[in-house]
């Protein structure tokens, strides 16, 4: 072919590129671009700003492309729109404007808008591509399909697009998907599982934005390039906490809609602030650029995370919030919402690396500021012998040593990796990232900057531009797979449901917010660190607060009772039993306890595992009252439960815990395994007369205890000390300590707790001595002391 002017100098030079050009674009092929959704605020926003920087980036390297904007819009209004928001596209800042005004002109010829709403339309545009590659003798790469439309849409659009514009043979399909993925982990499988009837894993490509901001991007780098400083220090012995923060000043307004549905929990932390957590606490994989290992270990990561509860997190919801929600769908001046817009949740992994680091994952809409960031701060365990006046920032180990992401915003205003002085210097790539100049007065964590070694991005970019580039490289660890969304989901439903119904905190939003949102944390739970002032409490005002009442003694069934406000009546069990203990420890050398299951005394569990330092776990022995027939590991089991909010705080020897052996040779409570002769021979082994120091027992609705349950008649008499027993509840099969056993206790504790416990509380208090009906009733401590303990919702209602 003649290409004119070519042979003269300098011009010859500017050909061979031009050439060399041509040639590498018919080695790499075509790749068509379809943008579902063109006319949308995301695509408006970032999503043909990226499409754009795309462009820039790879055409020169041998790709040749077209974008196709589509949507439901009509062709007219569409392309109008289109128009508008492209002639605005604008180019990296060492562009001369002329240069610029140029390539986009070139990618306004590339770009042209559709309408894409019946099947036949999806035919057509996989038609116009194919015509576009034979008349161009192009090659084709690769489509790429980006969904930024709602989820409901995502079936009919993936039927359309599956059947008829999937590429030719040799060519690649990446489909891109916005979130919202699923509300729960149920809806999230749903739309995993009607998406794969469509694509294949490796076509998927779903989107969190914060894997595409430049300082979470750098995270796996910064560990991997800065491995040999981190190794020592990137773990559980060094790090004091993380914190991973995303404020925001704006609410809700115009979007409540959304909004309502999803709260900030499914709007923020289980994605943005997940991902963020998974790349900090992952195990760096030995080759960090390899995708296949990144998501490995990502998934590891979600394995080691320990369940969430209640406790683990403080809820809030800015005051004008409901009232947004009343206007924006018509409810009625009745109507309060109960959808968190602020949350600050405790997390927890249990890994070596990790255990014991609290990792805090906060967010929320109309707070006073807008900033995001990942802060490691390590544990200081140095004492510096000069004044604080002489401390020079690179030297003295007494400053506070930190290291952090800053995503952006904030008083930087910039993303940035921040790496205290006294720590090391990092290294970073110098071609994408450069020191940040000096900026006297500005303190960041507490610290003037320039005790930090603080490096920015050479070049900022959008979290969407930088995501289309990884998208069009294949490069899949920086998107959500299948398994890595229902792993995140698994770990926050069931905290998910257990919020549901709690009324979060009320803030005025901004800085009027003042300690309000402020919260706390010891062991694993967290709580807000100011009571709620009256005038933000919703409702009656007068509603009675735990700290009017004072703890009450009195009789129930003959014997003391003592009920109170749950906290509070936790917290004088909890005395109680740590009084009991050292007693026993002091005339005897060891403390017998044995402990129910159930949910009433996780919270007891957890009082002693946080809030007792004094108690003689290295002398008490930890009994079972009774156990389900399920494996030890399973979460239906007791001993689970124990293990979970008691054991792994405190340290009681490993002989002195004796779980209910329940799972012998491979099998369940088999009566040929002997279990509870087993159980029923170590207790008559270790503890003086079979007589515990103290049973904790709690109360059914039915009026079981233990594990003895009414018209069952096992162990409610006779000589077998541990028997095998029937629940009418799931799983049936069960193992209990006796009536008769539990009733050569020396002191027996009966919890009950809940306004479920209500009607039982009032019907038991009449009963006479009736094990059959009601197995409670039998319990009698021989010689020893019985005293129940009932918060107010079970005793009065
Ligand atoms: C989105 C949430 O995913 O992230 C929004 O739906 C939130 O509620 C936004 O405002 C924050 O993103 P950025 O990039 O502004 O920090």
């Amino acid at each position: 072919m003649k290409r004119p002017g070519c042979w003269k100098t300098p011009a010859v030079a500017v050909c061979l590129v031009l050439l060399a050009g041509l040639q590498a674009q018919d080695l790499q092929g075509h790749v068509s671009i379809i943008l579902l959704g063109a006319t949308g605020d995301l695509a408006r926003k970032y999503l043909w700003q990226g499409l754009f920087q795309l462009y820039l980036d790879e055409v020169g390297k041998g790709y040749s492309f077209s974008f196709h904007g589509a949507a439901l819009t009509s062709t007219k209004q569409g392309q109008e729109f289109v128009t508008k928001v492209l002639e605005s596209l604008s180019c990296p800042e060492d562009v001369a404007p002329e240069r610029c005004a140029e390539l986009r002109g070139r990618f306004q010829q590339l770009s042209q808008y559709r309408r894409l709403r019946t099947s036949e339309d999806y035919m057509a545009l996989s038609k116009d591509i194919e015509a576009q590659l034979q008349h161009e003798g192009l090659r084709e790469a690769g489509r790429i399909f980006y969904f930024s439309v709602p989820p409901f849409a995502y079936a009919d659009i993936a039927r359309s697009m599956n059947s008829s514009c999937r590429p030719g043979p040799g060519a690649w399909l990446r489909v891109v998907l916005e979130k919202p993925f699923g509300h729960d982990r149920l809806s999230a499988q749903q739309l995993a599982t009607e998406l794969r009837s469509f694509f294949q894993e490796e076509e998927m490509y779903r989107v969190d934005h914060y894997l595409g901001k430049q300082a979470v991007a750098q995270i796996l780098p910064f560990r991997d390039q800065n491995r040999k400083a981190l190794d020592g220090l990137w773990n559980r012995h060094h790090v004091e906490r993380v914190e991973i923060i995303m404020k925001e000043t704006v609410d809700a307004e115009g979007r409540t809609s959304f909004y309502e549905e999803y709260g900030v929990i499914r709007d923020v932390l289980q994605n943005h602030l997940t991902e963020v957590l998974s790349l900090v606490a992952m195990e760096l994989p030995y080759n960090v650029s390899s995708s296949g290992a990144v998501l490995q270990h990502k998934l590891q990561a979600f394995q080691a995370l320990r369940g969430l509860h209640k406790d683990s997190a403080v809820l809030g919801q800015y005051q004008a919030y409901s009232g947004q929600v009343r206007q924006e769908q018509q409810k009625p001046d009745s109507f309060h919402s109960l959808t968190p817009t602020f949350a600050g949740i405790l997390v927890h992994m249990d890994n070596l690396r990790w255990e014991g680091v609290p990792f805090i994952l906060m967010s929320g809409k109309a707070l006073d500021e807008r900033v995001g960031y990942v802060r490691i701060l390590f544990r200081n365990q140095a004492y510096c012998a000069q004044t604080e006046a002489r401390w020079v920032a690179d030297q003295s180990q007494c400053l506070p040593r930190q290291i952090v992401f800053y995503i952006g915003h904030g008083e930087l205003g910039s993303p940035a990796v921040l790496v205290s002085r006294n720590l090391f210097r990092p290294s970073l790539p110098s071609e994408s990232w450069k020191e940040v100049e000096g900026r006297p007065g500005l303190r960041l964590f507490g610290r003037p900057l320039s005790d930090f070694y603080a490096y920015s991005p050479v070049r900022e970019q959008d979290a969407y531009s930088v995501l289309i580039s990884h998208i069009f490289h294949g490069r899949k660890d920086s998107f959500i797979t299948t398994e890595n969304l229902l792993a995140s989901w698994a770990f926050w439903t069931p905290l998910l449901d257990s919020l549901a119904y709690e009324a979060p905190r009320l803030y005025p939003g901004g800085a009027a917010n003042g300690h309000l949102l402020d919260f706390e944390f010891t062991g694993t739970q967290v709580r807000f660190s100011q009571q709620q002032p009256e005038q933000l409490v919703p409702g009656p005002g007068s509603a009675p607060s735990p700290s009017d009442f004072q703890v009450l003694q009195s009789k129930y069934r003959d014997s003391p009772l003592i009920s109170a406000w749950p906290e509070e009546l936790i917290a004088k069990l909890a005395d109680d039993i740590e009084a009991t203990a050292m007693r026993a420890v002091r005339r005897f050398g060891e403390f017998h306890l044995a402990l129910s299951g159930g949910s009433s005394p996780v919270p007891l569990f957890q009082q002693l595992a946080t809030r007792h330092y004094g108690f003689p776990w290295a002398h008490t022995h930890l009994w079972l009252v009774d156990e389900r027939c399920v494996p030890l590991r399973d979460p239906e089991s007791n001993f689970q439960g124990l293990q979970a909010h008691l054991l792994q705080h405190v340290r009681v020897p490993y002989y002195n815990v004796h779980p209910m052996p329940v799972h012998l040779h491979q099998r369940l409570c088999a009566e040929e395994d002997q279990g509870a002769q087993m159980y029923a021979s170590e207790i008559s082994a270790l503890v003086t007369n079979s007589s515990f120091d103290l049973v904790l027992l709690g109360m059914g609705t039915d009026g079981h205890t233990a594990s003895l349950f009414p018209q069952s008649p096992a162990g409610l008499e006779g000589p077998q000390p541990v028997v095998l027993t029937r629940s009418p509840s799931k799983p049936h099969q069960r193992m209990s300590l006796s009536l008769p056993l539990i009733n050569r206790a020396r002191k027996v504790a009966i919890l009950v707790m809940g306004r479920m416990k209500r009607e039982i509380t009032m019907l038991v208090s009449r009963v006479g001595h009736e094990p059959k009906k009601w197995p409670i009733s039998g319990v009698l401590p021989s010689s020893g002391q019985l005293v129940w303990y009932m918060d107010y919702e079970a005793f009065l209602g």
